[in-house]
């Protein structure tokens, strides 16, 4: 979709249908909505009067020009109440919107820019939010379907969104922020790529090649160890889940150097499983479909350094991804097995389906060696989370204050929510192994807590943050700028804590 700002009317623009709106309770329309109304010789208004448009949040109300004003159709979207409306609502209203004019004959669409009239927030910021909202909203995953990309009606949905702003002053940093939300969006959406495709398709090589191929793109360094150069290196703990599949492992690294100095302000670390069966400790056949999705972490991080580079932070990022099937197999870790990881610690795999935690213990030794100062690992690391927190918000559990408050003012500043477990050191006793220096799962009780206990002792004391998505990375309906199937969160959110690292210097 081609999205850009442009000084001018919105009774004049020429497009398939133009988009107002209005605040809950509001009688009287006023500002782009009020001059469409008197175009229209007060057709919203009585629409109002009429009981048919009241202004609440997600509502849509169309109505036809019959030649009043150069569009044949108008949408007036609503608001909701003025005191809860935020740039996450006009993030959301535009990825309502775009699917809701996902219809026959709709291809150019004029908008006013939502939120920055009579809300008063900062136009930019609303222009901004508008780009991600209809390029996240509009996403759909259509790959693998014979049909291609039209829906049930033959819709394709817009292809033109033009922000309509009468104040031309204004115009430029508009279209800035535009840009900026497609780099954004674009990110999430290449993630959401990679989640949605089914485990024949997204292979740790295809991910490779993925990541390969975007370094290419974008002048980063890129270094993808086989199985052969982490038995090499001695990771153990990654190779320990890799040892059940025929399908060959990548543990991927991907470096960007937006300030040139030594080492990596931040290391982003994703979780790679590009399909969990539990290994030996096989998971039942119930929803086991859901587990393709288990490399959501790994392509967030591939994703959002992706972003970084296009937005030339200044800062050094490095990220890394551990990607690879977790498989019964002949050769397959058994429970009980102890795996050595590459900082040398012994991990007993009291269960082969807590797989994420190895890998991830690997990976950020890997980042410590290469000069980590900051950790953030992201990960579908455990069912228990979506039990603590359903699907309103992921779990952040740290060992560091700043770091954590870093990220989670990043959260915020994308729109989505983060919600802190503690990290209590009696925790880490439910990790007390007999024959070695831990395992792999601490029980039952504070199975995310424990997750994150046994990822801190790979950390060693380097301020880190882990985000246990588990219970948002798939969403079982659209809502606002979130898609059914992959969601994307967590990727916009790093790339607003690299680009506020980089402004803190
Ligand atoms: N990938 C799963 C976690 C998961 C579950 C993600 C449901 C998304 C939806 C993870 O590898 C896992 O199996 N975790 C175990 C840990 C346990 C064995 C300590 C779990 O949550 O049951
Ligand atoms: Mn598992
Ligand atoms: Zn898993």
């Amino acid at each position: 979709m081609e999205i850009r700002v442009e000084a001018g009317d919105i009774t004049r623009a020429a497009a398939d249908v133009v988009v107002v709106n209005l605040f809950e309770g509001v009688k009287a329309p006023g500002g782009g909505t009020g001059a469409v109304d008197r175009a229209l010789g007060g057709a919203i208004s009585e629409t109002i009067r009429l009981g048919d448009l009241s202004g609440k949040a997600n509502e849509f109300v169309l109505l036809y020009t019959h030649g009043r004003i150069p569009a044949p159709r108008v949408v007036v979207a609503g608001l909701g109440k003025a005191a809860e409306f935020t740039v996450d609502s006009v993030r959301n209203l535009a990825g309502n919107l775009v699917r809701y004019l996902r219809r026959p004959g709709i291809e150019t669409v004029a908008t006013i820019a939502h939120g920055a009239g009579i809300a008063g927030l900062p136009p930019a910021a609303c222009a901004q939010a508008i780009a991600e909202g209809a390029l996240l909203g509009g996403y759909r995953f259509t790959r693998r379907k014979g049909t291609g990309t039209k829906d049930e009606n033959g819709a394709e949905g817009p292809k033109r969104l033009i922000i309509v702003e009468h104040d031309a002053a204004k115009v430029p940093e508009m279209q800035a922020a535009v840009e900026r939300g497609r780099i954004l969006a674009e990110a999430v959406n290449f993630a959401r790529d990679l989640a949605n495709e089914p485990s024949n398709y997204a292979t740790p090589t295809v991910i490779a090649e993925r990541a390969q191929e975007l370094a290419h793109e974008l002048g980063l360094e890129c270094e993808v160890l086989e199985r052969a150069d982490a038995e090499r290196m001695g990771m153990g703990a990654f190779l320990a889940v890799a040892r059940g599949t025929d399908e060959p492992p990548k543990m991927i690294r991907l470096a960007y150097r937006g300030k040139g100095g030594e080492g990596y302000d931040l290391a982003l670390i994703g979780k790679g499983i590009t399909f969990d069966t539990g290994g030996i400790s096989l998971k039942p056949a119930q929803n086991m479909e859901a587990m393709k999705a288990d490399m959501t972490g790994a392509v967030s991080v591939i994703a959002a350094i992706g972003a970084i580079a296009r937005l030339k932070a200044k800062v050094d990022v490095v990220a890394i991804a551990p990607c690879t099937e977790n498989m019964p197999g002949g050769h397959a870790t058994k429970p009980g097995d102890v795996a050595v990881a590459l900082d040398g610690k012994t991990i007993e795999i009291i269960n082969t389906d807590a797989e994420g935690r190895l890998v991830l213990a690997d990976a950020i030794c890997w980042a410590r060696k290469l000069g980590a100062r900051r950790i953030v690992d992201v990960a579908t690391l455990t069912g228990a989370v979506s039990v603590a927190l359903g699907d309103q918000c992921y779990a952040l559990l740290t060992n560091d204050e700043t770091l954590a408050s870093q990220v989670e003012a990043a959260a915020r500043a994308a729109g989505e929510r983060t919600w802190r477990l503690p990290m209590f050191k009696e925790y880490e006793e439910q990790l007390k192994s007999d024959v070695a220096d831990l395992k792999n799962t601490g029980g039952r009780n504070a199975g995310t807590i424990t997750g994150a206990k046994f990822i801190e002792r790979f950390v060693e004391g380097t301020p880190w943050v882990h985000l246990d998505i588990a219970g948002v990375d798939m969403a079982e309906k659209d809502r606002g700028w979130i898609v059914k199937g992959a969601s994307g969160q967590a990727v916009r959110p790093l790339i607003h804590l690299a680009l506020a690292l980089a402004d803190s210097g």
